[in-house]
């Protein structure tokens, strides 16, 4: 019996039971300000201030949030199968701290711990799930070059500046108009290129984006099952073989136990 292929993909609402704000959804909203007009590359030029206030609050709430029931369960379903993997627009790392191994993820909206320059290819992976870094420390630039720049960081703590070539560093996240990472793209397309899914499970998301529509058709081309997560309508729905009206966290579980005990996985 052939590995049951699954793909995952998931969006802002398979956090909102974490507590994590959706971006369309009405708690989106940051110092009344709509995050499209925050999240993009003019908004940082204008002012890279307020746009680091806001991934700074954000950082901070999402350290402070717990995994829900629906990370654990696209946890499990990945542990479960060789051909699996998980495509999320979310740059939060509740999947990765739900168990979702980085082989079987791809962040295609880029990692909000991340920190890169917006010049040179200085980059450097923070740590999600505990404090920013206090006093000095030694990070590990994700381009492999070490350095102590924590103390420079922390000081003229509202603008980080780049330890290379001292531009404004900014948070290693896609913004709107700005291009999706090619390697991540890759990574998509090489496991939809070695074959279509028999199970294709979108959840928590609008489907504003062209490429998550045709991931998933794509995906879904032998006719296998397309289940849809969400309790609203999205674009996607008229394809989905299956529509869940329901919270992800309720729902999530209950669906992947179906999957796991047929056997195939
Ligand atoms: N369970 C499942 N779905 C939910 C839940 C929930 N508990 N709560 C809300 N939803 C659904 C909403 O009905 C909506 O369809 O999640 C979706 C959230 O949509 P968006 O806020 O548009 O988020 P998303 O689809 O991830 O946005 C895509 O757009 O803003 C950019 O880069 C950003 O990654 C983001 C991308």
């Amino acid at each position: 019996m052939h590995d049951m292929r699954v793909l995952v993909l998931t969006g802002a609402g398979v956090s909102a039971e974490s507590g994590i704000p959706t971006f369309r959804g009405k708690d989106g909203y940051w110092r009344n300000l709509d995050p499209a007009k925050l999240a993009t590359p003019e908004a940082f030029a204008r002012d890279p201030q307020l746009v680091w206030d806001w991934y700074r609050e954000r950082r901070q709430l999402i350290r402070d949030a717990p995994t829900n029931a629906a990370h654990e369960a696209i946890a499990k379903l990945a542990q479960h199968g060789d051909e699996f993997l998980l495509v999320t627009q979310n740059v939060d790392d509740l999947h990765a701290r739900a168990g979702v191994s980085p082989e079987k993820m791809v962040q295609i909206h880029g990692n909000i711990f991340v920190t890169r320059c917006s010049r040179c290819d200085f980059s450097y992976a923070g740590r999600g799930g505990s404090p920013e870094p206090s006093g000095t420390c030694v990070v590990q630039p994700t381009n492999g070059r070490l350095r102590s720049i924590a103390a420079t960081f922390e000081k003229d703590a509202d603008l980080p500046r780049c330890p290379e070539c001292h531009a404004l560093l900014r948070p290693g996240v896609v913004w709107f108009g700005e291009q999706l990472p090619l390697r991540e793209v890759q990574r998509v397309e090489n496991f939809l290129d070695r074959d279509g899914c028999d199970v294709v499970i979108v959840v928590g998301t609008t489907a504003t984006f062209g490429y998550i529509i045709d991931w998933a058709l794509q995906a879904n081309r032998n006719g296998g099952e397309l289940i849809e997560v969400n309790p609203e309508e999205t674009p996607l729905s008229r394809f989905a073989t299956r529509r869940v009206r329901e919270p992800a966290a309720i729902a999530l579980p209950g669906i992947v136990n179906d999957l796991t005990n047929r056997g195939a996985l």
